[in-house]
């Protein structure tokens, strides 16, 4: 679905040249849920902003099924970082809610659901006659998830949507994030700096180097489809994954060299294996 070949992104313009983002190449399939982890500064950001055709790479491309991205492609939706910018203040939350479903060929009544539904499920069904300014800080992040559920996409990106909700909000966000992922069979490219949640999330974790950024590890979480914050995290392999991620995320800050996956945990245990001998 997503093809990410070469990308390169070098930022100029006053007197300042930054190379954010050097060679990264990866794929993300249909339907796969693929988490980005890595340093901050490392160009999470950039590289999202690369895939949605928000920014042109200064080299390389990116390629949505097939297609090379030149601009924002419909079926996409942004979670951004910065929530507190991605909301317009002038709008009540679902006028915000509503607005990029203006796009779409949908009546009204249809439009109406959508809204309703999407900010039902991240909690705030009550809040659609607020302006945003009048919300606290999660609770914006939350509409901007709302809005980009509304929409339905194909493909959803978010940069770091969690980092701004409580401890509490946020591990229910982490089951929304993967209840719609299962049941809509959307692709989802979730950028964090939360190993866990990576781990948590994740069929696969690309893990980032320092800058100049390159792809350090991808890495396949084997743990089982059927995820709840309760056993998911206390398992022994999610305590095993989020070591080696942890690991592989402090060396690409030092920018020592890859310790392989095989070596640092053995050999892969499902939940569904045999017992051991
Ligand atoms: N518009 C811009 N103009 C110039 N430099 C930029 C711009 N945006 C980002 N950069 C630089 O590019 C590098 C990567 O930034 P980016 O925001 O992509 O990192 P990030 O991995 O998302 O960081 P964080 O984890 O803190 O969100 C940084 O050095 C940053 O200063
Ligand atoms: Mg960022």
């Amino acid at each position: 679905m997503l093809d990410v070949r070469g990308l390169k992104k070098v930022y100029e313009g006053s007197g300042r040249r930054v190379e954010a983002v050097r060679d990264l190449t990866f794929t993300v399939a249909a339907g796969e849920l693929v988490c980005l982890v890595g340093p901050s500064g490392c160009g999470k950001t950039t590289l999202l902003k690369c895939v949605s055709g928000l920014l042109e790479p200064t080299a390389g491309e990116v390629l949505l099924a097939g297609r090379r991205v030149a601009g924002p492609p419909p079926g996409m939706a942004f979670v951004f970082q910065e929530y507190g910018r991605s909301l317009f203040p002038w709008m009540r939350v679902g006028q915000n809610v509503e607005l990029p479903l203006k796009r779409k060929d949908l009546s009204r009544a249809r439009r109406g659901e959508l809204v309703a539904d999407a900010l039902a499920s991240v909690g705030l069904a009550d809040a659609a006659g607020a302006y945003p300014w009048q919300l606290s800080g999660g609770m914006q992040q939350r509409v901007a998830i709302a809005r980009a559920l509304a929409y339905e996409p194909e493909v959803l990106l978010m940069d770091e949507p969690f980092a701004a909700v409580d401890a509490q909000t946020r591990a229910e966000l982490e089951d929304l994030v993967r209840a719609l992922w299962r049941e809509r069979g959307i692709t989802v490219l979730f950028v964090t700096h939360d190993i866990d949640e990576a781990v948590y999330l994740g069929q696969r974790v690309i893990v980032l180097s320092a800058s100049p950024t390159v792809v350090r590890e991808e890495l396949r979480v084997d743990l089982p489809d059927g995820r709840d914050q309760l056993h998911t995290r206390v398992a022994p392999r999610f305590a095993e994954l989020r070591t080696h991620v942890y690991e592989q995320v402090q060396a690409a800050k030092r920018g020592t060299a890859h310790a392989p996956l095989e070596k640092s945990l053995g050999e892969p245990r499902g939940a569904d294996a045999p017992p051991p001998h």
